[in-house]
């Protein structure tokens, strides 16, 4: 097949990481005799300092044109520093999910076999985990209004607001994916708190019982969630949640796979799907050839799997992250002792992934 990719590296390790990935697609297409062809855009405080915008409105059209993006990261120590800065990095991220619809946010949770012992957590606890988040993104307190401060500046708001409609959307995906896997859902709110909260419990325990009665509903309260996911993380296999839980639940899910640097993300809901390591821009380790571009690789999967359809070539990805994982062909992050650049896990990857597509046709 032939597809064109948009390709946002962002700032900080995101272009390093992107090229990773990129070499990953680049040789699923060579053994697999598929054409992708990519296109790079400004995001983040990259393009702030090209053009003053961390979204410019060309990076829009080529991802609107696009059947795919992988994205990088964005960030920039010199905004998070600095409460007053009136263009920020982040705000391009939130504009781009927003005006491309993406919607629904998903990021798988897996513990590799030979990373148990890498998790601070015992590895009998975190042995065998394997759930998903599913995080409505373009809705909730990062977008709610009103939101800003009062005329004298000491009083600063941000609202919640979900309406039923989005709600919805983003469950109906989450229950699709639990029929295809361990058919249970985990909705995360906070209903003894939030009015909100309680209009997601009420509106998804309603699609549960009209449309999806085979499926097993538990509602849990975000607190209750942020302990039960490192006591028990077997305990999950599917969880709904709001944007903000959701950002936060899955740092906090990272550290059960023993790196931030494992985990991948898709965002979709509109036609194209973006894909996005969860990680952030990792400003202090930017050119410095240390990031795990795993997490971005795996994203690299997530979107052939995903908005091609290519489930087989997807896995020869994942296959050959476990396979480097396996060898000990791994950065810093993953074993201090003995580790390899970003560059050069890249290529093994890449080698490895031509080696197992190249094998299946
Ligand atoms: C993420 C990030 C973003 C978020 C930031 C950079 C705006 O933390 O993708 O999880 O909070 O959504
Ligand atoms: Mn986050």
């Amino acid at each position: 097949m032939e597809k064109k990719i948009a390709v946002l590296p962002g700032d900080g390790i995101g272009p390093e990481v992107t090229a990773q990935a990129i070499k990953a697609l680049d040789a699923v297409a060579k053994s697999a005799g598929h054409k992708f062809e990519y296109e790079n855009a400004l995001v983040g405080a990259s393009a702030i300092d090209a053009v003053g915008d961390p979204f410019p409105a060309e990076t829009q059209a080529v991802c609107e044109s696009a059947d795919a993006i992988l994205f990088g990261a964005i960030g920039h120590p010199k905004y998070d520093n600095d409460p007053t800065a009136k263009v920020r990095p982040e705000q391009g991220l939130l504009r781009m999910r927003k005006v491309l619809g993406l919607f629904c946010n998903i990021r798988p949770v897996t513990c590799y076999k030979v990373l148990e012992d890498a998790s601070p957590l015992k590895a009998e606890i975190v042995g065998g985990t394997d759930f998903v988040v599913f995080r409505e993104l373009t809705g909730g307190i990062y977008f709610g209004q009103p939101r800003g401060r009062s005329e004298d500046g000491s009083i600063a708001f941000d609202s919640m607001v979900y309406s039923k409609e989005e709600i919805i959307r983003v469950s109906r995906l989450a229950f699709e994916a639990a029929r295809r896997r361990g058919n249970r859902v985990t909705l995360v709110d906070k209903a003894n708190v939030l009015a909100s909260s309680r209009l997601w419990r009420e509106t998804v325990g309603e699609l549960a019982k009209e449309e999806y009665p085979d499926v097993e509903l538990e509602c849990m309260f975000v607190d209750n969630a942020a302990m039960q996911l490192i006591q028990n993380p077997k305990g999950f296999d599917v969880v709904l949640t709001g944007n903000m839980f959701g950002d936060i639940i899955t740092d906090e899910a990272s550290v059960i796979t023993g790196s931030l640097g494992l985990l991948p993300s898709a965002s979709v809901g509109s036609k194209v799907g973006l894909y996005e390591p969860i990680h952030g821009s990792y400003p202090q380790g930017a050119g410095l050839d240390i990031a795990n571009p795993c997490a971005t690789i795996l994203s690299a999967a997530m979107l052939l799997e995903t908005s091609f359809g290519l489930t087989a070539e997807a896995n020869a990805i994942r296959k050959a992250v476990e396979i480097s994982l396996e060898e000990g062909y791994v950065t810093k992050d993953i074993n201090a002792e003995r580790f390899y650049g970003t560059e050069a896990v890249g290529d093994y990857i890449a080698k490895k992934v031509e080696e197992l597509v190249s094998a299946e046709a």
